[in-house]
């Protein structure tokens, strides 16, 4: 056929997928997959092998051109290419050798928690909080900046490489960018709006880089990349299948299931249930400062002369991570999916609590010295116990956001857009409506953050084949889970929650 497609790479914390999508419909004509290696080389650092992240990008496009051929789809059909990223995680290469000068260090990675502790005891009020007039976050080991510096302190080759004008630096979207559109050869060393916006350099009102940032954190400003919108064209694909269609989309993986889950209207909201959980509400076009521990952060900007929009934040670390953490290390389930089985067979936690405070506690307490803890243990209590338990914490964690954003924004959410690969579990989206007291709606079609990156760079100026005014949005179908529960029963649990969350966050006293 003739219909223009267009195409997504999402490179997320546990694995990068390839989707096409139709224009029409906004469904999935084919798409590949690959699980990343996650590297824990001590105990809190996570990082990941940055030329393996570029492989995965390969090898996803290619697999996925092949079986495109195999349906008899054109690939000149494919008008464009969307870039979705775990935002935060930092990288650092020399653009003259094209090569990475040292893990990625992923979001999640604790290593900079003595930094974080300085750079907050030289702040005028010790605040955590003393940037968040300018960048809309606390000073934590969450963003990109601190882990630069670390590397900048850390790693001689890097130091070495800015001295000599050949580091660059960037979040996984530009180092993906910068590869495919040539890397030593030509490659466009850019990112958008939302990616900057959670490195901590990002000025999220002048919407620009700050030299005031850069300088409190010791940055050299050469080695940042350009920021552009997030919808425009940035370059062409260099090599492969696709080579010559346009990059024309870049989005951080939540702002991009923001876009996806279409919530383009000021009060609309979504939860993402991936490595981590992640709720934001969309603020239209003025950024709104939390006093409860939310996060203010660029959503996106669809085009060049097109107003930023802004959201709120919920920032949760850990979610299916947890489920990773009984498979690999407890090796409780066989396979991720098997949890919701096992959770059926106990029913209830039997007042069992698994507070998966592993990279310390994200929002609303921003509490890095946080450690993981379960229990109310008994006797009694079995490994399926303790399945229902890690569900029930994700959704806990999404009770503690909900409640801050509803008193930061005072317009209740009266109802929860999903999605995410956690999201096909039934029994959580159940255990979610009943823990939040409000309807929760899962799309029929899961690959929400996909589509929003695909979204945006079909919409892009000179592709033009995607519109994104509302008349023109394609519909979707959806899932609704009532709440089931009576407001005794779960706010008893949440209390208890609560309680366990306090043990958790003053482990280390
Ligand atoms: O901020 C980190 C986030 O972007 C990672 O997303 O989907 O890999 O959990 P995900």
């Amino acid at each position: 056929g003739m219909e223009p497609l267009v195409a997504a790479i999402d490179q997320g914390t546990s694995s990068t997928r390839f989707l096409v999508f139709n224009t029409e419909t906004a469904q999935v004509i084919s798409y590949h997959q690959v699980e990343l290696k996650q590297h824990f080389p001590k105990e809190g650092w996570v990082e990941a092998d940055p030329m393996e992240i570029l492989q995965s990008v390969h090898e996803c496009v290619e697999k996925t051109c092949q079986k495109l051929r195999q349906l008899n789809v054109d690939l000149p059909n494919i008008k464009a290419v969307g870039v979705t990223n775990q935002r935060e995680t930092t990288l650092v290469w020399d653009k003259e050798t094209g090569e990475p000068l040292y893990n990625a260090i992923v979001w999640l990675d604790l290593r900079t928690q003595s930094t974080v502790e300085k750079l907050i005891s030289k702040t005028p009020g010790r605040s955590k909080n003393h940037l968040k007039d300018k960048t809309g976050l606390p000073i934590s080991t969450y963003f990109s900046a601190v882990k630069l510096r670390w590397l900048l302190d850390n790693v001689a080759e890097i130091g070495e490489a800015v001295l000599s004008k050949r580091a660059m630096f960037g979040t996984v979207d530009s180092w993906i960018i910068w590869c495919l559109t040539g890397g030593r050869d030509g490659g466009v060393h850019i990112t958008d709006v939302s990616n900057a916006s959670r490195t901590m350099l990002f000025n999220i009102h002048t919407m620009d880089w700050d030299p005031d940032l850069c300088s409190f954190f010791d940055i050299p400003m050469e080695i940042l990349p350009l920021v552009r919108s997030s919808s425009e064209i940035y370059g062409h694909m260099k090599s492969g299948s696709l080579a010559g269609v346009p990059i024309s989309g870049c989005l951080g993986d939540q702002s991009a299931a923001l876009v996806g889950q279409m919530c383009f209207q000021e009060g609309q909201a979504k939860n993402t249930y991936g490595t981590g959980c992640f709720l934001l509400l969309n603020t239209g076009t003025k950024p709104v400062i939390s006093d409860h521990g939310l996060l203010t952060t660029v959503a996106y900007k669809l085009g060049k002369d097109k107003a930023a929009c802004y959201a709120l934040e919920g920032s949760v670390a850990i979610a299916g991570a947890v489920v990773r953490w009984l498979k690999d290390n407890m090796g409780i389930v066989q396979s991720s999916s098997e949890i919701e089985q096992l959770a059926a067979k106990a029913g209830t936690s039997y007042g069992c609590y698994f507070v998966p405070a592993f990279s310390g506690l994200y929002a609303p307490y921003w509490e890095p010295s946080a450690r993981g803890i379960i229990c109310g243990l008994t006797q009694f209590t079995n490994r399926n116990h303790l399945a229902f338990a890690a569900l029930e914490a994700v959704c806990f964690q999404t009770r503690e956001i909900l409640d801050a954003m509803n008193q930061d924004s005072c317009i209740p959410l009266s109802v929860l857009g999903v999605d995410g690969g956690m999201t096909a579990n039934r029994l959580l989206m159940q255990l979610q409506a009943d823990i939040l007291g409000i309807p929760v709606v899962r799309p029929a079609m899961s690959e929400t953050t996909a589509l929003g990156a695909a979204m945006a760079a079909g919409a892009a100026q000179g592709v033009d084949v995607w519109n994104l005014s509302p008349a023109h949005l394609p519909k979707v179908t959806s899932e609704r889970f009532e709440p089931q529960i009576n407001i005794e029963e779960s706010e008893f649990r949440f209390a208890r929650w609560k309680k366990a969350v306090q043990k958790a966050m003053n482990w280390e006293t």
